[in-house]
């Protein structure tokens, strides 16, 4: 199976920061003296006490990994105050509305302004250097604004994404103990209302249940829609600014103290706490944003992703801003009027890098090129893609239809937990093959293991580890290192292990495959099969619930439910109906389930190990190959699942 390649495009070489032959030395500069590169490069942020330890990581033993650990900075200095002499008139942040006649454009010096005093009312109302301030908010400016003002008094913020449940806001609330949650009264997507206050006065009391107390919540007024009010509690956002004063200077920050906690799923129990630091967060969000888009000074830069996630973070706040650039935020969806809706904002903002997810791509595709050809993309110069693996045919519409041949992609492979980057083309410099994402980011090695963990060279396809520390990496599970250690660094000693299964081809490209364990990927969001299960579980006609992700045209993968029902429940449609309006109130409509069979009896080994693989083989249509079925406690079980399997081709 050979792929075609695309070379580097000539105008691409041509401007671009880095070519093939600098990337190789500076890949091997990373590599061979990682002390000596990370030394320069994290000068590249602004130290109010220069740095003068750069590496000093463990994967082994306790795991502990500290970057520039000397040094003390603070992250909303370098997005915002350290940018105000030479680009204090332009614009930092491109807002562009749910509805299409509503923008703004937010300059550096108003940033600066909002940020400080918003600072100042966290301040007023107690919040602390080290507290967690948990941001629940549409994609409005207000959203990086919250973040940045966290960040200028060290706070550590944990934003939770707009589209998760009472529930889900719940237990992130409650893990880290935040007393005080900044909202807004409605988001918009799509013309839709979404009741984020609502959903945050809900949360509130699900936590004080727990003995967890939010003392405030701020409200920023999106829609002016109806909601309740608690006087004592509440506070308007528009009221507390203007009363607050417009400077407030940046906490010093180590470069180990916590920037941000954000909450993500795994293959056991609840979502993790990904805590991410200052230093070396920041150093490696800007330096791989500007050297994967090829980012320069005055390019306007739009990532289509929200700030509840880590691309989010990295890729429309920290990274673009750390690096004076324009960033683009966009409120609503991508067929919302109608599925031109991206173009447009291309053209109408003459975007030049434009970073988005293969579901969206799939989306779009779908509904027809003229959609996209009724636009000029003519600005547009470098294309990404994140968040899944993107299919050739996807990759090839994108490159063709979109780009119309003139744009690189970059396929952008990283994680939550890896801050920034970490697989990736860059530009000017990398030769494309559809569906690959090429090669390393600078610093990062990459190894396949097979099971046994036994390295693999070559050509070989395994699991995916990195063999060494590199700036933009989680520090630890917010107040659980033990399952910090467990989760990324006991299944291969010593290495840190992605989740992810990977070929390398003949020329060291790698192939990212998906994930080994039980996460699944659901329109580019990531899912843990066990928090589904555990939200089927917990309506009172099931019994017993086991999830696998199954292939899906459009999301990526689909989200397929057996369900053993309680002895005298009978399973109907409604019942169904029923199950999946419980998990989305459960966990939020990203988790609702595509598929749900009723199974009197799961494949259990004599131990009592549910066989997953088998469930995801039933539930991909392709039980021809089930394998191995003689150690099921009860065979029998399997020939029931086959005939009333929902995914009949
Ligand atoms: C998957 C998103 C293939 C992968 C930044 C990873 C990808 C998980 C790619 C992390 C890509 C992300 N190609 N797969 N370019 N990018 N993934 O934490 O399975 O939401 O482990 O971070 O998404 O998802 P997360």
């Amino acid at each position: 199976m050979s792929s075609p390649v695309y070379r580097v495009l000539p105008d691409a070489k041509k401007r671009a920061l880095i070519d093939d032959e600098k990337y190789l030395k500076w890949y091997k500069q990373s590599v061979s003296d990682p002390e000596k590169f990370w030394a320069r490069h994290g000068k590249r942020i602004d130290w109010f006490k220069p740095y003068t330890k750069v590496k000093n990581t463990s994967f082994t033993g306790k795991v502990s990994i500290k970057w520039f650990e000397d040094g003390v900075t603070n992250v909303a200095y370098n997005c915002i105050d350290r940018h105000l002499k030479k680009r204090g008139n332009q614009v930092a942040i491109i807002w562009e509305g749910d509805n299409p006649y509503d923008d703004k454009k937010i300059t550096y010096n108003e940033l600066y302004d909002k940020v400080c005093r918003l600072a100042n009312v966290l301040k007023a109302n107690g919040v602390k250097k080290g507290d967690r301030v948990t941001i629940y908010m549409p994609m409005i400016p207000e959203a990086a604004y919250a973040m940045l003002a966290c960040a200028r008094i060290g706070a550590i913020h944990s934003v939770v994404f707009g589209g998760f449940s009472p529930d889900a806001l719940a237990g992130r609330i409650i893990d880290c103990e935040s007393e005080f949650v900044i909202t807004a009264d409605e988001g918009l997507r799509g013309g839709r209302k979404i009741p984020l206050k609502h959903n945050t006065d809900l949360a509130i009391e699900i936590a004080e249940r727990q003995e967890v107390r939010v003392k405030k919540v701020l409200v920023v007024q999106r829609t002016a829609g109806k909601i309740e009010w608690f006087e004592d509690r509440d506070i308007w956002y528009h009221e507390a600014i203007a009363k607050a004063k417009p400077d407030c200077s940046p906490a010093k920050m180590k470069a180990e103290d916590p920037l941000f906690i954000l909450y993500t799923s795994g293959s056991t129990g609840k979502p993790k706490g990904v805590l991410h630091t200052t230093g070396g967060y920041l150093v490696y969000a800007s330096m791989t944003h500007e050297y994967v888009f090829d980012y320069h000074d005055g390019d306007i830069y739009w990532c289509t992703a929200d700030v509840g996630w880590v691309t989010g973070h990295s890729y429309i706040v920290y990274g673009p801003l750390a690096n004076g650039a324009t960033t683009l935020m966009f409120e609503g969806v991508p067929n919302y009027p109608t599925p031109s809706r991206f173009w447009e904002v291309v053209d109408k903002h003459q975007v030049n890098i434009f970073y988005t997810a293969p579901t969206a791509i799939r989306a779009l595709m779908g509904a027809g090129d003229e959609y996209v050809k009724a636009s000029s993309r003519k600005s547009l110069r470098t294309l990404g893609s994140v968040g899944e693996p993107i299919n050739p045919e996807a990759w090839e519409w994108y490159y063709n239809v979109v780009g119309e041949k003139k744009c690189p992609i970059v396929d952008t492979w990283w994680q939550t937990e890896t801050g920034g980057i970490m697989i990736t083309p860059l530009p000017g410099a990398t030769n494309l093959k559809p569906g690959s994402a090429t090669r390393p980011f600078f610093g990062i090695q990459p190894q396949l293991v097979d099971a046994d963990g036994d390295v693999l060279e070559g050509t070989a396809d395994g699991n995916l580890c990195i063999i060494d520390s590199w700036p933009g990496q989680m520090r630890t599970v917010y107040g659980d290192h033990d399952r910090f250690v467990q989760t990324y660094f006991s299944t291969y000693k010593g290495k840190y292990f992605t989740g992810d299964g990977c070929r390398r081809d003949a020329d060291g490209y790698y192939w990212i495959t998906g994930r080994v364990d039980d996460v699944i990927n659901v329109s580019g969001h990531r899912m843990g099969t066990a928090e589904v299960e555990s939200a089927l579980v917990s309506h009172d006609a099931v019994s017993e619930a086991a999830v696998v992700g199954y292939p899906h045209d459009l999301k990526g993968q689909g989200i397929y439910c057996y369900v053993t029902l309680m002895a005298g429940v009978e399973g109907t449609d409604e019942l169904r109906k029923e199950l999946v309006k419980h998990v989305r109130t459960e966990i939020g409509p990203i988790a609702s389930p595509d598929k749900i069979q009723f199974a009197p009896g799961l494949p259990k080994t004599r131990s009592g190990k549910i066989m997953r693989r088998i469930l995801r083989k039933i539930a991909e249509d392709d039980f021809g190959a089930l394998g191995d079925t003689s150690t099921l406690a009860d065979p029998t079980v399997v020939d029931d699942l086959i005939d009333n399997r929902q995914n009949k081709k």
